[in-house]
């Protein structure tokens, strides 16, 4: 019952409540709100049809047309109609308890019920004798919502209508319709615990950050070239959370767009065109900005170099010795001399902190500090990607650049800061900023709308009110020391990864073949068995990513690593 739409209902929608013209033929009012309830949905058309039942004024084979007629004005969805057999059977029961109760305890309460108990009573054996399944069955008919009921999503449509390369999770894909908290819900009602994505920060439809969205909505959509305070209110409340030099944003609608701009910015800053990037990074979709990722499919860019991933086994806390500061300030160097030989000088290098598609690191500032050295002596700016790692995910810091001891000159935000509301934000030194809006003007017809603004504020104050970066710290800690534990028992697990709630867990096999395989058939299992959804990652696909929305509790954790663990029992035993 909790995974279904809830809202304030009438409660007691019966035909003693209605006032009826009866010139018109038609209700004209509705009375008693004395049972007002905020209460799943569904059960304004269940008390409905249980209580026309109790009164005698219909049958049960006509209790269809009741709901038809509900879901003419308000469609319901596969997952209410599923319950509510059980919702007006146990509306029934009630009614003969309360009698029954009534009759040895309150004589004249009980008088006042002896009608409807006879009603309830013979209602009850009818309803019980035609059976859930075809009831259920005739209600799906009545309300629209059986070709939703079992069918899978309409690949053949899909294809049609989106063209047949966009992308699907999962070997069953899976028709979602709802989510609240960590979970998920299909039309069934089934729940599946997210493990996966980061956009609903604070949780799947946070009801703070709705009613923020649905409020403004209401009032106001418009767009920057008007003066509003909301948007300052959350400039304001960003820019605090960041070094003193990051004073101002620009807003924009994406991860990629904000790159883009931080891309243009860091070209008009330095006058030069070469970009820095890690191995197999992943920074977004536009043009310019696919051209520096190699997963984007684009081909490489010859203004685009790339620098080597952190030795895995490297954790924020540790020391490196010389030699190894001295491997990467050569591939810094390297990459540096590269890009002059091909005639260009670094103009950004852009970090995802968080390493999250190179393979979920997590080294240590003198790593970073080394490569950063080498690359702001040749004149690059250093753009910090928080579209992964921002608003607290590593648990130890707001921002992912403060964890790896990094300031850097533009930071991009992108994916979790609307908790599902399409932003994205550049932040970066006011002088900058108006340079380059002197020089190319700027304006994002929906960056920065008023609806994006208090979404943010609204994530920003879920954040601290739920303590959330706290949580993903312990629950982060937790998560991990129960992962290494499982990895040290499966020879098909490797590293466990990453910090606070972005985590890695490395599947080993004899070859990468079998590693990439058993890590999607971990993956598949663990969504079609267990419901429990993560991802891959890294440039083999063989690192399970696990990156839940930050209200994961430790219990949450406890279901995902008896998952993991039995499906790593089952298909370590399977050949590659
Ligand atoms: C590190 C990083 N930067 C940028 C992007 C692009 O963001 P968007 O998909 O919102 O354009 C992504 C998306 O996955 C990302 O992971």
């Amino acid at each position: 019952m909790r995974g279904l739409r809830a809202q304030a209902i009438h409660g007691d929608c019966h035909a003693h409540n209605l006032l009826v013209d009866s010139a018109a033929g038609a209700v004209c009012g509705v009375l008693d709100f004395g049972d007002m309830i905020h209460a799943p949905l569904i059960l304004e058309p269940a008390v409905a049809m249980s209580e026309l039942l109790t009164e005698g004024l219909t049958t049960p084979d006509e209790l269809a047309a009741i709901l038809e007629g509900y879901t003419l004005v308000q469609p319901v969805e596969p997952a209410e109609v599923a319950v509510l057999f059980d919702l007006v059977t146990a509306r029934h029961a009630v009614t003969i308890l309360l009698h029954a109760w009534r009759s040895q305890h309150d004589r004249g309460g009980a008088r006042v019920l002896e009608h409807a108990a006879g009603y309830a009573a013979r209602s009850l054996d009818l309803l019980l004798g035609m059976g859930r399944a075809q009831l259920t069955q005739e209600w799906h008919d009545a309300a629209g919502t059986s070709a939703l009921d079992d069918a899978p999503v309409d690949l053949g449509r899909r294809h049609r209508l989106m063209g047949a390369g966009v992308e699907l999770f999962y070997e069953q894909p899976l028709h979602l319709v709802r989510g609240e908290g960590v979970w998920l819900f299909d039309p069934q009602g089934r729940k599946y615990l997210d493990v996966y994505n980061n956009v609903p920060h604070v949780g799947h439809s946070h009801p703070t950050v709705v009613r923020a969205i649905q409020r403004q909505t209401a009032i106001l959509a418009t767009h920057t070239r008007y003066l509003h305070e909301t948007i300052l209110d959350y400039a304001e409340e960003l820019t605090a959370r960041c070094p003193t030099h990051l004073d101002a944003c620009i807003f924009v609608n994406s991860g990629s767009e904000a790159n883009d701009v931080a891309w243009r910015m860091a070209q008009f800053a330095t006058g030069h065109q070469g970009a820095m990037i890690m191995a197999h990074a992943y920074h977004g979709i536009t043009d310019a900005v696919a051209a520096f990722t190699p997963g984007a499919g684009q081909p490489q860019d010859p203004r685009v170099v790339t620098l080597a991933p952190p030795p895995a086994a490297l954790t924020a806390s540790d020391s490196m010795d010389a030699a190894d500061l001295a491997a990467v300030a050569d591939d810094a160097e390297i990459a540096v001399r590269t890009l002059a030989a091909r005639g260009f000088a670094p103009a950004a290098f852009f970090i995802d902190s968080a390493l999250t598609s190179s393979g979920i690191y997590d080294p240590p500032p003198i790593w970073l500090a080394t490569a950063v050295a080498r690359l702001r002596a040749a004149g690059s700016l250093i753009v910090g990607d928080e579209v992964q790692y921002g608003l607290g995910r590593s648990g130890s810091h707001f921002w992912g650049y403060e964890r790896r001891g990094l300031s850097p000159d533009i930071m991009t935000l992108g994916k979790p800061i609307g908790n599902g509301y399409p932003m994205g934000v550049v932040i970066a030194n006011r002088r900058l900023i108006e340079a380059f809006q002197t020089r190319f003007g700027f304006f994002s017809t929906f960056g920065g709308n008023p609806v994006a603004a208090v979404a943010g504020l609204a994530v920003l104050h879920v954040l601290d009110r739920e303590q959330l970066v706290a949580n993903a710290r312990t629950t982060g800690d937790y998560l991990r020391q129960r992962l290494r534990a499982i990895a040290a028992q499966h020879e098909c697990l490797g590293q466990v990864r990453g910090a606070g709630l972005l985590v890695g867990l490395e599947v080993l096999g004899p070859d990468v073949h079998t590693a990439k395989v058993r890590t999607t058939q971990i993956v598949n299992r663990l969504a079609s068995r267990d419901r429990v959804l993560i991802g891959s990652e890294g440039p083999m696909a063989n690192i399970l990513k696990l990156r839940p929305p930050m209200p994961f509790r430790r219990e949450h954790a406890d279901v995902l690593v008896e998952a993991i663990s039995a499906a790593v029992s089952a298909v370590g035993l399977r050949p590659g």
